[in-house]
């Protein structure tokens, strides 16, 4: 956590890019005030990701998973022109992130819907379909884990070659090595990560993580 707090310091400073840091400070206070739980990415992870959307210059993302928007103002963050698409399927989660993202500025790049991914991702896939919308350049994953696997095969059907998948929280302090946990958030992190492997759409890895969010990590995925 001090070398979380060490980065962060220093690489993204007050008077740093966008985001602000008032607006990161606020979309957690307020998600907290909330009563949602505390499970955001952390600074650097978020900073993370905004970086990982500016390598692909996505104009089109989509997270599956917003809880209070803020992995979502990062990634909003990227690029002035960039259309970020967000699925929650707490409506209260998905009201209070609205509130995080105008704050910060991006209500005009960002819309977060409200309804379960399995639902909500076909009906994006339409409005791809019909042109309302780009093509995914950027896929981020962090909702119910059970689900990763479908989340990362309907994405890829709006998907392009050149496509980065990011899911989150797939090495779960170790555990996605053990095959018997019973653990049903484990055994979702297993089976996309087996799956991709399995895939010939996908090329992928794991990167594991430590600090803020303790000892973790990311599926990364090119789509071919
Ligand atoms: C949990 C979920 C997350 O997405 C995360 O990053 C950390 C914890 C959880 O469900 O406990
Ligand atoms: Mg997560």
């Amino acid at each position: 956590v001090a070398v979380d707090n060490y980065g962060y310091s220093h690489l993204h400073p007050k008077s740093s890019t966008e985001p602000s840091n008032d607006a990161l400070e606020y979309a957690l206070r307020n998600t907290a005030k909330e009563g949602l739980p505390d499970i955001a990415v952390s600074p650097l992870q978020g900073k993370f990701l905004k970086i990982q959307a500016q390598l692909v210059r996505a104009k089109s993302i989509l997270e599956v998973g917003t809880l209070g928007g803020y992995s979502t103002i990062w990634l909003a963050s990227s690029s002035p022109d960039v259309k970020v698409v967000s699925v929650e399927v707490n409506d209260h989660h998905a009201e209070v992130a609205r509130a995080n993202i105008a704050n910060a500025g991006f209500g005009d790049r960002v819309e977060v819907k409200h309804g379960p991914g399995v639902d909500v991702i076909p009906r994006i896939a339409e409005e791809v379909k019909q042109g309302k919308r780009g093509k995914l350049d950027l896929v981020f994953i962090d909702a119910d884990k059970e689900n990763n696997w479908n989340y990362v095969d309907l994405a890829i059907g709006i998907s392009h070659p050149g496509t980065l998948i990011i899911v989150d929280n797939v090495v779960r302090q170790g555990l996605l090595a053990q095959a018997d946990t019973g653990n049903s958030r484990v055994e979702g992190a297993r089976r996309v990560v087996e799956k991709v492997g399995q895939d010939e759409r996908l090329d992928g890895l794991v990167l594991q993580t430590v600090g803020e969010k303790s000892y973790d990590g990311f599926l990364i995925a090119i789509v071919k």
